[in-house]
């Protein structure tokens, strides 16, 4: 949701800032701008749309300077439109600004602002609102004593850097909501003033020159030194220095980590898509996911990231799982999971409703917050209620040092690498292998044999080599997309396993087809979805060789009875008996139930990108979404 990049440097800062801005264009793409100092002016260059327009402003004219700031913007308040676009400027036009988050009080502030006699806004932002408060109470400074005298962690900092430092911080004081910002002044050279609470931000430290980003991926082509801001930091930002405080004015603590992954890990390479390279890096992902995890020797998991001794997991008496989108659907799955292989009565709660009820839970209870990114405002929201309430609370995370997984009492990391695509495709597969460790490792621990636990370790780590097989089927996959082309949408069934699968897919194909979709249990289709079976919607089944095998043929006989056309995921023996009822059949390897979403997903991923593709639909841009949902 928005992504800011900042550079302060020897460098032309341009290239980087629109590079970094590249890179983060998952984050949002409505509009896009960079403000750069040059001399004693501030040049911008802000535009609607795509950053590919931005770049040709910024060609036809290149603003030339060695600090500056950018912004590519999820619009929250105000249109997408050149003036909503980033950076925005207090009232004397020296002081511009970048933000990524929602200032909940700026109205209040803006009235405040307009009853002073600052009546020069430009935009419906509540961003520009905070750029005109900051800089009015940096400008009110200039009267007032020197920094120096005044006690703070920025007395450290000569006079206008201090007092600009400390005008952040009063802004800040004064908001009530989310930031990552960025900003700089034109009367101070070399300087960026960066700020973060809950929105993420990372300072990257080069030699010679320092960046400030949304997230690494921006900046990882210059350095790997990286130090994550934590909430109410605020950061001074030199060419050869910086300093780090809190909003209250203390001196921060920070830690610089080394980012875990290259620039080349984030190329798209020869794939016309990050979804259809993210789709494709899945046996690695998985295997990853599963790496020094498993002990056959022991016939167990080992998840030594939980924190908790085998005595605390064994007291576990209930889990939630909760999460957003697609790593909700993989709780979902979860459930099953560590019900039948644990028999720990676990719920899956959407992150969002769980943060905000009063969810009966026992002293035993565990939660697991999953998300890719880490940072999904929901998913940290209900963390944070969780952990407030005294209830251990775990991540499942694929960022390393983002916030849920820096708050959480533990967890699993994902190790999937960077998935840069909006339709999240590698981090579903990999969350789901984390829960069937999870399960496994408390299955073990209380009824499952050693016999059942190497049955387990055995499939999951036949895992990758089925993957491969199943990404073969993408020539195939793409032929059913092009028959189906013209459909209105598809209905996906599903039952068990599959079901949390039927709504993944769906969520698939409306993100990035933009046709409508729903996911049901098979068994639900003859309470009423019956009734949208129509010669032109397409029925998906998920119907494995598995113990409801049957049951699914059952509800499929009831869409072909209603002239309904039929895909089928299928596998084992399954792919003869639907051969003859099915109008389309996908024959993928035939695993065990509680690995096969792992499999089955797959050709949904795939079948949701061809069609994307056949559409003309931009598949890793998706209209109106964005990848990492920092707002509520
Ligand atoms: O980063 P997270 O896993 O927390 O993200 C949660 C959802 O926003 C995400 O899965 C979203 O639904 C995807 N775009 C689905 O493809």
């Amino acid at each position: 949701m928005c992504g800011i990049v900042g550079y302060v440097g020897r460098s032309e800062a341009a290239p980087i800032l629109l590079d970094g801005l590249r890179r983060l264009e998952y984050r949002g793409y409505d509009s896009a701008g960079v403000a750069i100092v040059d001399g004693d002016h501030i040049e911008t260059r802000k535009c609607a749309g795509r950053i590919a327009e931005l770049g040709k402003l910024m060609a036809a004219k290149p603003p030339t300077g060695t600090y500056g700031i950018s912004h590519t913007r999820w619009a929250t308040h105000g249109k997408p439109t050149d003036q909503n676009a980033h950076p925005h400027f207090d009232a004397s036009g020296k002081l511009a600004l970048v933000h990524n988050g929602v200032i909940e009080n700026y109205q209040a502030l803006k009235d405040q602002l307009i009853l002073d006699g600052d009546r020069n806004f430009s935009s419906e932002t509540d961003t520009e609102v905070l750029a005109h408060l900051i800089g009015k109470l940096y400008d009110a400074s200039a009267s007032e004593a020197p920094a120096a005298s005044n006690g703070n962690a920025a007395a450290t900092l000569p006079n206008k850097k201090g007092r600009l430092v400390d005008a952040v911080r009063a802004a800040l004081r004064q908001v009530i909501g989310t930031y990552g910002i960025a900003l700089v002044h034109s009367d101070i050279p070399d300087f960026i003033v960066g700020a973060r609470r809950g929105s993420p931000l990372v300072l990257g430290v080069g030699k010679d020159e320092n960046f400030l980003a949304s997230d690494v991926s921006a900046i990882v082509a210059h350095t790997r030194d990286a130090v994550y801001l934590n909430d109410f930091d605020v950061v001074a930002v030199e060419r050869d220095k910086f300093e780090i405080s809190s909003v209250a004015g203390e001196a921060g603590n920070y830690q610089l980590s080394k980012v875990e992954f290259t620039d080349a890990d984030i190329k798209k390479g020869d794939y016309p898509h990050y979804m259809l390279k993210e789709i494709f890096e899945q046996p690695g992902s998985v295997r990853d996911a599963m790496r020094g995890r498993l002990s056959p020797e022991e016939c167990t998991a080992k998840l030594g990231g939980l924190n908790m001794t085998p005595a605390q997991l064994r007291d576990v008496g209930r889990i939630v799982l909760t999460g957003c989108g697609t790593a909700l659907h993989a709780g979902m799955i979860g459930e099953y999971l560590i019900e039948q292989l644990a028999q720990i009565p676990t719920e899956v709660e959407y992150a969002s409703e769980f943060r905000h009820r009063n969810t009966p839970m026992t002293r035993d209870t565990l939660v697991f917050a999953i998300s890719q990114s880490g940072e999904t405002a929901d998913t940290l929201g209900a963390l944070r209620e969780s952990r407030r309430k005294g209830y251990r609370t775990l991540g499942i995370c694929n960022n390393v040092a983002s916030t849920i997984a820096r708050e959480s009492d533990g967890g699993v990391y994902m190790h999937a690498g960077p998935e840069i695509g909006v339709a999240a495709t590698k981090s579903f597969t990999s969350q789901v292998a984390i829960l069937t460790t999870i399960g496994l490792l408390l299955g073990r621990m209380r009824h499952l044999s050693t016999s059942e636990g190497t049955r387990i370790i055995d499939a999951l780590e036949a895992l990758p080599a089925q993957i491969e097989e199943v990404l073969k089927l993408s020539d195939q996959i793409k032929a059913i997309a092009k028959k189906y082309a013209s459909v209105p949408g598809m209905l996906f069934f599903g039952r068990q396993f599959n079901f949390p699968v039927a709504l993944e897919a769906a969520l698939k194909l409306k993100e990035i087809t933009y046709l409508f979709a729903e996911g049901h249990p098979s068994a639900e289709l003859k309470h009423g979805i019956i009734a949208l079976v129509r010669p032109d919607l397409p029925s998906v089944f998920i119907a494995p060789d598995d113990a409801v095998f049957s049951k699914n043929v059952n509800n499929i006989e009831q869409v072909r009875a209603r002239k309904g056309p039929v895909i089928a995921i299928t596998s084992g023996k399954g792919a003869k008996h639907l051969a003859k009822i099915a109008d389309d059949i996908v024959t993928i390897p035939n695993v065990p139930d509680y690995v096969s979403p792992i499999l089955t997903v797959i050709p949904l991923q795939l079948l949701a990108y061809h069609l994307a593709v056949e559409l003309g639909r931009d598949v890793d841009k998706p209209r109106n979404l964005a990848k990492s949902v920092t707002v509520e």
